[in-house]
């Protein structure tokens, strides 16, 4: 990596931890390496900073599912009115999801919490605050990228999904996927994986590790409100910023 890119790598993790709130700095530059070949290398920084190739190159657009004939607002329209599940009975309002409908990234993340509800947007609590920094110390604006959830109305308590209600949910999630056909996946928590890559045993089997499905990749990354509950751990907000980093490594072709 040239001084410049090491400079910029430097100041957008200090943006990062700056707009996350963070109180700490780290000792060790947790940047990309470029071998001799100018084949991206991990950071040194542990097995679990060690991203796996995207499925794809940067170029393509690597989704293997045909393109819904809907548009996001029509999805989102029948998501407002769905009741297909029992969580439909409990909500106030449901949260299709929002953002650009040409996004590069989507974000999916476990369900509507209480402020979403209210709402009907995703991510607009506590968790999805942080979120927002994430995505801005990302160099982009929420308007950006796509944000979602594994189901579109609040389960009771903030509890985890049912497998039904999730079964009831998924076509919704995978027809915005089709229509977005995004570069990039990020799955918040343990749920949103578990939607794309079924069985993994643990968030730390997968996390930061880009996954294939359907042509398409993955990364499992934490879900922001476990940062939030874990406010002062900064292992946790060091490896979501690796994640996010390797992320952005993917979009830029590296
Ligand atoms: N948590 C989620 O998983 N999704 C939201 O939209 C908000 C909080």
């Amino acid at each position: 990596m040239n001084k410049k890119n090491n400079r910029t790598a430097v100041a957008d993790r200090l943006r990062f931890f700056e707009e996350i709130g963070a109180d700490f700095l780290f000792k060790e530059p947790r940047v990309r390496t470029v071998s001799a070949g100018g084949k991206r290398s991990p950071a040194p920084s542990g097995p679990k900073a060690a991203a796996s190739k995207p499925v794809r190159s940067a170029a393509e657009s690597g989704l293997d599912l045909p393109r819904s004939g809907r548009t996001l607002e029509e999805i989102a329209a029948e998501v407002r009115k769905c009741r297909k599940c029992p969580l439909a009975a409990g909500r106030t309002l449901a949260v299709p999801g929002e953002g650009h409908p040409k996004a590069q990234i989507l974000f999916v993340g476990e369900g509507p919490g209480h402020d979403e509800d209210v709402q009907g947007r995703p991510f607009v609590g506590r968790a999805g605050q942080l979120l927002t920094k994430i995505i801005a110390a990302m160099g982009f604006e929420r308007s950006e990228v796509f944000i979602a959830n594994i189901v579109k109305c609040r389960p009771p308590e903030n509890r985890v999904p049912h497998r039904e209600e999730v079964e009831a949910c998924a076509p919704y999630l995978l027809e915005q996927i089709t229509v977005l056909r995004p570069r990039v996946i990020v799955t918040l928590g343990k749920t949103a994986v578990d939607f794309f890559i079924p069985n993994i045993k643990a968030m730390s089997s997968v996390r930061g590790i880009f996954q294939s499905w359907h042509g398409l990749s993955v990364m499992p990354t934490f879900h922001p409100s476990y940062l939030v509950r874990n406010e002062g751990n900064r292992e946790l907000k060091k490896m979501v910023w690796d994640d996010m980093q390797n992320v952005m490594a993917f979009l830029r072709g590296e």
